[in-house]
């Protein structure tokens, strides 16, 4: 996958995408990142890529122009035609649904916004707007790497064991079973015994038994849409109603 961004900021990237998984999945090319710099689609001597908002108030806007020429540049660059998305709390939530659905194109061009957000005429390049959460960043290279990172690790050979991606929260619309690892006793609290038994089926009905409960305790609102047996649902219907 190729990923460009385009950003205003482009030094705050390098550190992250260097780093770890995602420096790894670059290295060995599952995943190539390209970094804009929106000033270099400027025309004016103090490369201005914001300005004042027409009828007042506070904060700038992002100009449309230099968006539009950035745009135009980096999608004719490249033989796949992206799909364009742009940073912004306005956008629809990221999930791993949708996640999962972005990890299997081949190419995408990410737009980060900054000051009092995007002129509203740059919203019609956009395939997606796309909000990492109900609250606002200064600005949108944040979301652009949350985007990246939780994109890159669904792609084929960027994880190590490919099962960690599939049981992992949200994949199977619950939450993760609670997880150990050495010493089995600490601090008074001893590690299930059963995790401890070798036993990999009941390990491993343990373990959905305690999404089910876990999801149910923090997060009654992704049980409704949980793929559940019936029996697991009535166990879920009571840890909600709290006599589980
Ligand atoms: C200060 S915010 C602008 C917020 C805008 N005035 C509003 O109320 O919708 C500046 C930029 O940060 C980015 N940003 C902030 N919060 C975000 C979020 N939750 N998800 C995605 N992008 C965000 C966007 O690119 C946005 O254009």
């Amino acid at each position: 996958m190729r990923v460009d961004i385009i950003s205003i900021l482009p030094e705050i990237f390098a550190s992250v995408l260097d780093a770890s998984i995602i420096g790894r999945a670059r290295s060995s090319g599952a995943l190539e990142v390209v970094v804009h710099d929106l000033r270099m689609w400027t025309d004016d001597r103090h490369r201005t890529t914001d300005d004042q908002p027409f009828g007042g108030g506070p904060g700038m806007v992002m100009k449309a122009e230099p968006v539009y020429r950035a745009l135009d540049a980096v999608c004719a660059n490249g033989a796949q035609q992206p799909t364009v998305v742009l940073l912004t709390p306005q956008g629809v939530p990221l999930t791993q649904d949708l996640v999962r659905e972005l990890s299997a194109l081949p190419r995408l061009v990410l737009v980060c916004g900054r000051y009092e957000g995007f002129d509203d005429r740059i919203l019609v390049r956009a395939d997606l707007e796309l909000s990492i959460g109900d609250y606002v960043l200064t600005g949108g290279e944040l979301p652009a790497l949350v985007l990246t990172d939780s994109v890159a690790r669904l792609l084929p050979g960027v994880l190590g064991d490919e099962d960690s991606a599939f049981e992992e929260s949200f994949s199977q619309g619950l939450l993760e079973y609670p997880q150990y690892t050495r010493p089995a006793s600490f601090a008074g609290m001893d590690v299930p015994e059963v995790l401890l038994s070798g036993d990999h089926a009941r390990i491993a009905a343990w373990r959905r038994r305690e999404a089910v409960r876990r999801t149910a305790e923090r997060r009654p609102d992704l049980i409704a849409r949980a793929d559940l047996t019936q029996d697991e649902r009535v166990f879920a219907r009571r840890i909600m109603e709290g006599s589980g």
